[in-house]
Parts: C-alpha cells; structure tokens; sequence
C-alpha cells in the first residue's frame, strides 16, 4: 500500500458519495491563491465531520484553527438554522480567506471567527460564559493540544465531542524520541488524554490524498 493506491481510493470514494460542491472548490481554490499552506483536512474527511456532528444533533460547534475554513463549513453546514459555530484562528490573513469563503458558502450568520492566539480566546471565551458547546474540532498548532484538551473540558458538558485532528502523522506519534515539536505535543496531549477520566475517547488511523494521520474522537463524560 502506498500514497498512489490512498489517493485513488480516496478519489474513487469522492467520486460516489461526495456531490461537486462549487462553495467547497471555491475555498480550497482561494486558499491556494492566497498562498495559505494545503493542509485542510479532506473532502472525506470533511463529511466525516459534518456527519459526526450531525450523528449527534450538535447545535453548538467549537473549532480551534480555522485556515481557509474548509473544515468550518463542513461542520457549519451540520448545524441547524439556529446553530452557532465559533472557530479560532491566530493568523489574521488566514482570517480574511476564510471569511470570504464562508460567505461563499453561505453558512457566514452562522461562524464568528476569533482573532488570537487560540488560548487567549479560549480564556476569553470562558469569562464571557460562552458554551457548553456540543462540538470541538481541535486542529490548531500541535505543540498545545494538551491545554486544548483542558479548555475543551472546560467549555463542553456531558455528551459533548472532542475530535482532534493530526495525531498519527505518518506514524511519528509512537517515536518517543521524537524531538518534532507537534509530535512531542501529540505526545503530550495523548497522555493527559490517558489520564483524564472526564472523557471516553478512541483514536482512529486515517489514509487519504493526505498521506497517513489520525483523529482522536472523544464523548465527554
Ligand atoms: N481546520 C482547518 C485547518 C487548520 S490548519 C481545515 O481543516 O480546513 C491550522 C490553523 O491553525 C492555521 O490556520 C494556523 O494559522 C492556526 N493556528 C496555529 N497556531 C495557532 C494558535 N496558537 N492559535 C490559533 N490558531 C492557530
Ligand atoms: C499540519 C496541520 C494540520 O492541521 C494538518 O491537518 C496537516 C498538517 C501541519 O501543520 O503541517
Ligand atoms: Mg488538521
């Protein structure tokens, strides 16, 4: 097996289950124009996320790192006409793009981007009483997905869905002598994950276009 046989079968798939989707294109399309790094999770991927949200009736989404903000209209169109999603992001050019793209995509009323660095926000979010969210999609930078997983605790209640993006990264999460900055973090955030008894969670491998990597999906206790 190999990253030729993932991508046909990723486009083999893609082809059956996922409708062409004009707002979609156009935000990966304009992302790479900008120049913003193409790392957003897969069109798969993406209906992963819109089903698991939709699964569970989520009317409130929490997303810690926007980029284009592929995967926030993924989730956004899981929510119902009333539904909120707050999504995180540090780079303000990043931002810019996505707000476009969500505006393309019609799902704007219902996305406030953040501007910050995302535990600066999360803070804030915390003081203004803002949650339980009934969702987070953790995919920001790796190094503090442990303090991602905390605030994530803090802004959820019982029931709720942690999904955290990245964590197999072509294998390199069982090096322990890794001294990759997001695989020492990954490292990290599994450990408290282990540790944590306030949250039932599972890790799932991943192949794709993207090569290999993972999601942790978790339901808060
Ligand atoms: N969820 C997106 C991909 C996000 S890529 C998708 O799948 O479509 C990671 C994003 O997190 C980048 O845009 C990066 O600028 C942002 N980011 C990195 N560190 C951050 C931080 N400390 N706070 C907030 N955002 C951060
Ligand atoms: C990277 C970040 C992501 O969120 C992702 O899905 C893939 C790669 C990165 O920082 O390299
Ligand atoms: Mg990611």
């Amino acid at each position: 097996m190999n990253q030729e046989t993932w991508t046909a079968v990723d486009g083999y798939f893609q082809e059956r289950v996922l409708a062409p989707d004009r707002a979609l294109q156009a935000a990966v399309e304009a992302s790479e124009r900008a120049g913003l790094p193409a790392i957003q999770v897969t069109p798969l991927q993406g209906k992963l996320l819109m089903l698991l949200a939709q699964l569970h009736g989520s009317r409130s989404i929490l997303e810690i790192g926007t980029l284009g903000a592929y995967s926030t209209i993924w989730l956004a169109r899981a929510l119902p006409e009333d539904g909120k999603l707050v999504t995180l992001e540090v780079n303000p050019k990043h931002a810019d793009v996505a707000r476009a793209n969500l505006a393309r995509a019609g799902v704007a009323e219902r996305v406030e981007i953040r501007i910050g660095q995302a535990l600066d926000s999360l803070a804030e979010l915390a003081r203004q009483g803002r949650g339980p969210f009934d969702f987070v999609f953790v995919d920001a930078d790796k190094e503090h997905n442990a303090e991602y997983l905390e605030w994530a605790l803090k802004l959820t209640g019982p029931g709720s869905v942690i999904v955290v993006d990245n964590v197999v990264r072509h294998g390199a999460v069982v090096d322990a002598s890794s001294r990759d900055a997001s695989v020492v973090g990954t490292r990290r955030f599994v450990e408290r994950l282990a540790a944590e008894p306030r949250v039932s969670a599972t890790a799932v491998q991943i192949v794709g276009s993207k090569g290999y990597d993972g999601m942790v999906i978790a339901r808060v206790l």
